[in-house]
């Protein structure tokens, strides 16, 4: 039975790198709200419970709490941020509005004696983030290290092992704080540090396994992360129940119909229904130049494709009852209920028919993307598959500005091939979040040896993000942006001219459309 820790959200955008940073140390972690119950935790007999940051003050009115009962079940607790603040508040010490907040990189400074930060030296960096502060720490506890505006930058009380940190652990600028929390679950919860992607893998199986039974399972890959690991890990659990659907809608990247052929067939050995639907979408797309439009027509399509090869299956009454989908956990702690009642778009573009009703196999929604990369390298996908920058579900289609045609999509593919391709030589593919072409609905005049072209511009799109909310453009170096150039130019018909997008999200968003 794996151990759990509960990181208890007070509405930070620090939660889930809690969460990601507790799994770093190898031991598991699910967020749950503030709202809940001592019972509540009880029953999910947590091996040890984090409190994160949030936005509010204490004093806030309402401001989330919890409930005092949590503190006397003799679970190991580590506050960070305004959970330390209200561990304070509630077992008797002070917080103070000193109007003299901290933001940043701080010095910390140690002192008493500290289980959590035993050997370190006197001061240290930490991230800080705080308008009010410990002024005085509840009875009971030892005040082991402050800050220029904290007094009380850390205390603990070992007896009723109770801790707490007014500055960030999980934030990389803090020196320590990966060691900090590994210290706190290791040796003050005494979680031993089992989860690791071999145990992930051993537990999905086990539990795939136990769910479909004997039963025939689908699966639609899209070319994407998430739908090919679930796929792998499905393939593990019952590969021969499995079937996977990839409908190559003619706006797929280049070689990516191949390169899941060659994986899922030849190397997992996977029955793979790969369906050549380029002419069914090329033709519903004439003539349409409104994205929205646009992106109706390519979901609708897939869906009546999935369907129909789903439909064929299904004749003679012993089709696959169980859909695969790629729900990762940062879907489901959005979406706030224990469960996704609906099929999401298995393809990120539209639901599938209700009447068309699967049982879901979601053998991801436990984790973050992270760790499905790893699960994925250690099941054996390629690195190519596994270490892809996100891609939209209606593919090049958000990507050509104006009407999608076959040949403009080609012209597209074979750019986005070359962007891509000089990215990666430059050793830039992993750190952006996404680079790509794009292509606008313009042509110019140029000159090429002793002619004259009329030809499109591609526009090279680069981004740093963490999470595609906000993103900014990637400075890549001259070299790298001559190079992409020159071979755009050279290697791709039907292209006269490159651009590089300098703008920001917001104002602008990471596609086109
Ligand atoms: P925008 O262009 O809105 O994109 O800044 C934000 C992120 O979402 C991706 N994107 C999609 N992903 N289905 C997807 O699965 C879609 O329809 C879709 N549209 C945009 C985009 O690539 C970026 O990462």
């Amino acid at each position: 039975m794996t151990s759990n820790v509960l990181v208890i959200d007070f509405g930070a955008q620090y939660a889930q790198l809690i969460a990601r940073r507790v799994r770093e140390a190898h031991v598991y972690s699910e967020i749950v709200q503030s709202t809940i119950s001592a019972d509540e935790v009880r029953a999910k007999a947590p091996a040890a419970i984090i409190l994160s940051g949030g936005p509010k003050s204490v004093y806030e009115v309402p401001a989330p709490s919890l409930d005092p009962a949590i503190y006397e079940l003799g679970i190991p607790i580590l506050g960070i941020c305004y959970g330390a603040q209200l561990m304070a508040l509630q077992l008797g010490g002070d917080v103070a509005r000193t109007g003299a907040g901290e933001y940043g990189r701080t010095t910390l400074t140690r002192s008493g004696s500290s289980r959590l930060m035993g050997e370190w030296a006197s001061t240290t960096d930490c991230w800080m983030s705080h308008g009010d502060a410990i002024a005085r720490a509840p009875e009971g506890f030892v005040v082991s290290a402050s800050s220029p505006e904290a007094s009380v930058a850390a205390m603990e009380d070992v007896d009723r092992r109770l801790y707490a940190v007014q500055f960030h652990p999980e934030v990389a600028h803090t020196e320590r704080g990966q060691e900090l929390l590994a210290t706190f679950l290791h040796h003050v919860a005494d979680i031993a540090p089992t989860w690791t992607n071999t145990s992930i893998i051993e537990d999905q199986v086990a539990a795939i396994r136990a769910q479909v039974g004997t039963e025939k399972v689908l699966c639609a890959l899209s070319g994407g992360v998430d739908s090919a690991v679930a796929a792998a890990l499905v393939t593990k659990a019952v590969g021969q129940q499995l079937t996977c659907v990839f409908v190559d809608t003619g706006l797929m990247r280049k070689n990516e119909g191949e390169q899941i052929e060659e994986t899922f067939t030849r190397q997992f050995g996977v029955e793979l229904i790969h369906v050549k639907a380029q002419d069914r979408f090329f033709e519903a797309l004439a003539g349409v130049t409104d994205p929205e439009a646009k992106r109706k027509i390519i979901g609708e399509l897939f869906i009546r494709e999935f369907e129909t090869v789903a439909r064929e299956l299904g004749k003679g009454g012993d089709g696959p009852r169980f859909l695969v989908q790629g729900t990762l956990y940062p879907d489901v702690i959005e979406s706030g209920s224990g469960h996704a009642a609906n099929i999401k778009s298995h393809h990120n573009v539209g639901g599938l028919p209700e009447d068309l009703s699967f049982e879901l196999v979601e053998p991801l929604r436990s984790l973050f993307k992270d760790e499905v990369r790893h699960v994925g390298e250690e099941l054996g996908l390629p690195a190519e598959i596994v270490w892809r920058q996100p891609f939209p579900g209606p593919g090049l289609g958000v990507r050509i500005v104006g009407e999608v045609t076959r040949e403009r999509a080609e012209i597209l593919r074979n750019a986005d091939y070359v962007v891509v391709d000089e990215i990666k030589k430059a050793g830039l593919y992993r750190e952006l979040w996404q680079s790509f072409a794009v292509l606008p609905a313009v042509r110019t005049v140029g000159v090429m040896g002793d002619g004259r072209t009329y030809a499109y511009p591609i526009v090279i799109r680069a981004v740093t993000s963490d999470d595609a909310m906000t993103a900014d453009w990637a400075r890549l170096p001259y070299e790298v942006i001559e190079s992409i150039a020159n071979r755009l130019i050279r290697e791709v018909d039907g292209v006269n001219r490159v651009a590089l997008d300098v703008t920001s999200k917001p104002p602008g968003t990471i596609e086109w459309e």
